[in-house]
């Protein structure tokens, strides 16, 4: 029988996935079909984004990729991509239907894997948003922003808000005013108070300036200048106005009746969508675990070994994926400097900078686009 694996979303976890499928399961499966659709031609790095934001921070190149040929290798009829966004699923169909720019096409699928990530409310360009053209021309006007910008509010105390904040503060610590924006007492509050203080102690040496405490109420719509009011009732006036807070999901096209109340699709341990055998999901836009590219990319692995299992006819080897409890996180600060937490280890600054502060694993993206690896993870 003909199998057609429809994966939606060619970002990390929905490459990924897709290569481990063609390159350990067809094989095995004769009849093996994948189907990628992905709204943008290229694969954003968009991990990079926190210094690629600043002009000369990392090249074009360096962050998107081309996501087609990295599949020129497969059959023909073995591998299809779909440049598309999914506007809708039909579970009793199992059909998906996708918008092309020449028309509105329903797909059929025997497995559904959904990988569409997560993205920020106001559509800022750290993770893809919309095609590669509008993605990268969104990334271009905020660059120029940044650069005639002389003063910069980001709001968001996790680990994005904090990584751009030590970017700006390293680049123009001296020449623009730059502020960050925290809900607590000091950013990153789901880690060690430590990492937190240690976060905060960098950012301030870099001259940004940590407004503590309160929430952003409203912010005026972007003109010359943006003001934001405060919960204590503060007024800032900003330049440029860098929400980093309130990922959601990527999910709009997904059944209700599948999401949790966040909008997040609703997995079971082996990775199905709750309640169905033939719909998987990974990454971002599920519930299993924090929205982290370390787990996205295992999430994605174990997904693939999962679907693997049930194709060539071994349904009982479906494994639970464990999920990871403690915090598993690199924060830098700047280009020189970081912290983070390892389970219940803080982590170096100079263990942050070497392994994360570089690159930013940037170097990774062509082993992804060629199916080597997803980021550390080979596949
Ligand atoms: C600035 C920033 C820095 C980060 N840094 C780190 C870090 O250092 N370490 C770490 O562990 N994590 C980090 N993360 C989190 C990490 O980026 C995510 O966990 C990761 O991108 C999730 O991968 P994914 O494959 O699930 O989704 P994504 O990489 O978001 O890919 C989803 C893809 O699906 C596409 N898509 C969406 N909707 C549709 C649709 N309807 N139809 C078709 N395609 C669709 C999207 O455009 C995108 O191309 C960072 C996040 C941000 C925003
Ligand atoms: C795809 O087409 C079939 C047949 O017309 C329909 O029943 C199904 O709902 C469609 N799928 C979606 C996701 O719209």
């Amino acid at each position: 029988m003909g199998e057609t694996i429809v994966i939606l979303g060619g970002g990390y976890a929905g490459i990924g996935t897709a290569h481990k499928l063609l390159k350990y399961t067809k094989p095995k499966v004769k009849e093996l079909k994948v189907v990628l659709v992905s709204s943008t031609t290229h694969h954003f790095w968009n991990i990079a984004s926190v210094r690629g934001v600043l002009p000369g921070g990392f090249t074009d190149e360096e962050m998107y990729h081309s996501i087609e040929p990295g599949f020129a290798n497969y059959d023909k009829d073995t591998f299809e991509f779909v440049l598309g966004t999914a506007t809708g699923i039909d579970t009793a169909t199992n059909s998906v239907s996708v918008n092309t720019a020449d028309d509105a096409r329903n797909i059929t699928y025997t497995h559904l894997v959904i990988a569409t990530g997560s993205s920020y409310p106001g559509g800022l360009p750290f993770t893809t948003v919309g095609t590669y053209e509008e993605s990268i021309g969104a990334l271009h006007s905020l660059q120029r922003n940044v650069e005639s910008a002389k003063s910069i509010v980001i709001a968001g105390g996790g680990p994005t808000g904090v990584e751009t904040a030590g970017e700006l503060g390293y680049a123009y610590g001296d020449s623009k005013q730059i502020t960050l924006i925290i809900e607590g007492g000091k950013p990153l509050p789901i880690l060690n108070p430590d990492v937190g203080k240690t976060a905060a102690m960098e950012l301030e040496r870099l001259q940004v300036k940590i407004v503590g405490g309160v929430r952003v109420v409203s912010a005026s719509p972007p003109d010359d200048q943006v003001s934001i009011t405060l919960s204590d009732g503060q007024t800032l006036v900003a330049d440029l106005y860098l929400p980093l807070y309130g990922m959601r999901p990527n999910s709009g096209f997904i059944p209700a009746q599948l999401l949790d109340e966040r909008g997040n699709l609703k997995l079971d341990k082996n990775l199905r969508a709750v309640g169905l055998d033939n719909v998987w999901g990974a990454g971002d836009v599920g519930d299993a675990e924090p929205k982290q590219l370390i787990y996205a990319e295992r999430q994605a692995l174990h997904l693939a070994d999962n679907l693997h299992a049930v194709l060539t006819g071994n349904a009982g080897s479906v494994k639970e994926l464990r999920p990871t409890v403690t915090p598993q996180v690199f924060v830098t600060v700047g280009k020189k400097k970081g912290t983070g937490q390892y389970n219940w280890f803080k982590i170096p600054s100079f263990v942050v900078s070497a392994a994360k502060g570089k690159t930013f694993f940037t170097e990774k993206a062509s082993g992804l686009i060629a199916g080597k690896n997803i980021v550390r993870s080979s596949i």
